[in-house]
């Protein structure tokens, strides 16, 4: 049989007249004679017809929601909306049969919660194959910013032995036999007895390991998996998800703010450059979506006019003193409308906040910066107060937090301190304090959250519906 074409090229070439063999899955088969066929090259199905009258018809009823067949026939002109060819099926295969009575995805609106129990085939429905087209789209447009910066793309290692941010969220790694786990004589695990003879965990953040890679090319990025214990169940949570950490040797906190700010509107514009059709698909859905709820709980632009919106604008760079004051004498903070009132200095923020500040009083994405030492990791630059540290999170709305990061802190001295006040066992860390013996200097980076980009692009609502496969408390399928 002839070599497949994409259903991509044969709509959006201005040829016809043609003879072609398209392969993929049908979405629906109407009057025993219209197929519109999917296959995942693009949003939208090509019109298969059928000659039903000459054709088998033991084989017409194995054309069916969900099953996969080949057609050959005639590209032309289509007579029908909302397409601009179809084809005259000459020739027509069954390469695999869904039964209708047990296939689950029928041609009708399931719920997101529905097709999360059904991962496994939810790739198949219009809204799962735009986001991961989307996705793909912004992992390459990740990879291209940096590459054409002159990054080095380092791999970060996935078992580690350290613990990057402190916060103890993490999944161990190990070969000993649960049943019978190897003990000192003071009844502790002896981990010496374990496959890398020392206590390994998944690794929560490749920072640290940039780090040392950025004190030698000096500018580097990482794009891998990460993963932490934390039992949130919330919409913005994952316990496995995908991290990019730039690190730059000889960048401060603003030149971070700048990398941070060209890179999102960098691969924002690649989204809208290249996603077209799925970003239209998905602003449609999430304007259905919202129809449901309140006025005050609906997003103020439609999807592609918010990206656009992040593109134009200046990202809003303010102190985490000056944001306090604004929460302190907000609206819902006096009203007791925050689930965690603000009173006072060295509070942590909590997403609300953070949302309110984007979406409610500046109406654009902020950059916090120069957070309280307390509230943040043990690397983090020591500003001149002694109070505060070098910190910036990104916030964007509808999301909150979707950056995290720091210029880092590169006075020996001064790491040190911060690490004892903080129990941070220096016999374990020798590795990372050599970069600050020898040679060290002034350098910067961050943290992207993958999924909470692809999040914000997609316009969906869980994070649990922008990755192929999540990962949460109670929830490790496929
Ligand atoms: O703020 P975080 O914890 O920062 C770090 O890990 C630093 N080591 C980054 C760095 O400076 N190189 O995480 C960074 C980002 C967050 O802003 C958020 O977008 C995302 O990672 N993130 C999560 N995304 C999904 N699920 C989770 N459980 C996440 N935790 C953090
Ligand atoms: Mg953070």
């Amino acid at each position: 049989m002839a070599k497949r074409t994409k259903i991509k090229q044969i709509l959006s070439s201005d040829k016809e007249g043609y003879e072609a063999t398209v392969k993929g899955w049908v979405r629906t088969f109407r009057n025993n004679q219209f197929v519109a066929l999917n296959d995942g090259s693009c949003l939208s199905t090509l019109q298969l017809v059928v000659d039903y009258e000459n054709e088998d018809a033991a084989k017409l009823k194995r054309i069916t929601t969900g099953s996969a067949i080949s057609a050959t026939g005639q590209i032309v002109p289509s007579q029908g909306r909302g397409q601009k060819y179809e084809m005259t099926v000459k020739e027509i295969e069954i390469l695999g049969d869904a039964d209708p009575e047990k296939y689950p995805l029928q041609p009708k609106r399931h719920s997101l919660e529905f097709l999360r129990e059904i991962a496994h085939l939810r790739f198949r429905t219009n809204t799962f194959s735009a986001i991961f087209r989307i996705r793909h789209q912004l992992a390459f447009a990740i990879h291209q910013f940096f590459h054409e910066k002159g990054f080095v793309y380092i791999h970060s290692p996935i078992i580690t032995g350290s613990d990057a941010e402190g916060a103890g969220e993490m999944f161990h790694v190990t070969a000993m036999d649960l049943n019978e786990i190897p003990r000192t004589e003071d009844g502790q695990v002896d981990y010496k007895k374990d496959f890398f003879n020392k206590e390994t965990n998944l690794t929560v953040s490749g920072q640290l390991e940039a780090e040392l890679g950025a004190l030698a090319l000096s500018e580097v990025y990482t794009f891998g998996p990460t993963f932490r214990a934390e039992n949130s169940n919330t919409s913005r949570h994952l316990a496995e998800f995908w991290m990019i950490e730039p690190e730059v040797a000889f960048n401060d906190l603003s030149d971070n703010m700048d990398l941070a700010e060209e890179m999102m509107k960098y691969v924002i514009k690649h989204a809208l450059d290249h996603c077209a059709e799925d970003l239209e698909f998905l602003q449609q859905r999430l304007e259905n979506e919202e129809k449901q709820k309140p006025q005050k709980d609906r997003s103020p632009m439609p999807l592609i006019e918010k990206l656009n919106f992040c593109i134009d604008n200046e990202f809003v760079r303010l102190p985490y003193t000056e944001a306090i004051n604004i929460l302190k004498n907000s609206k819902p903070n006096k009203k007791g409308k925050f689930q965690f009132p603000i009173d006072e200095w060295g509070a942590d923020l909590q997403s609300e906040h953070e949302r309110y500040l984007v979406e409610k009083h500046f109406k654009k994405p902020v950059i916090l910066i120069d957070y309280p030492k307390d509230i943040k990791a043990f690397y983090m630059r020591m500003n001149e107060d002694d109070k505060t540290v070098a910190a910036m999170d990104v916030l964007f709305p509808g999301i909150g937090e979707i950056i995290g990061g720091s210029q880092r802190e590169e006075r020996l001295d001064m790491l040190l301190k911060r690490m004892d006040e903080m129990d941070i066992p220096q016999h374990e860390m020798e590795w990372f304090l050599d970069t600050r013996r020898f040679g060290t200097c002034q350098h910067a980076g961050y943290g992207l959250g993958f999924e909470r980009l692809v999040l914000f692009v997609t316009g969906m609502s869980n994070i649990r519906d922008v990755i192929p496969f999540p990962r949460f408390p109670g929830h490790a399928e496929f």
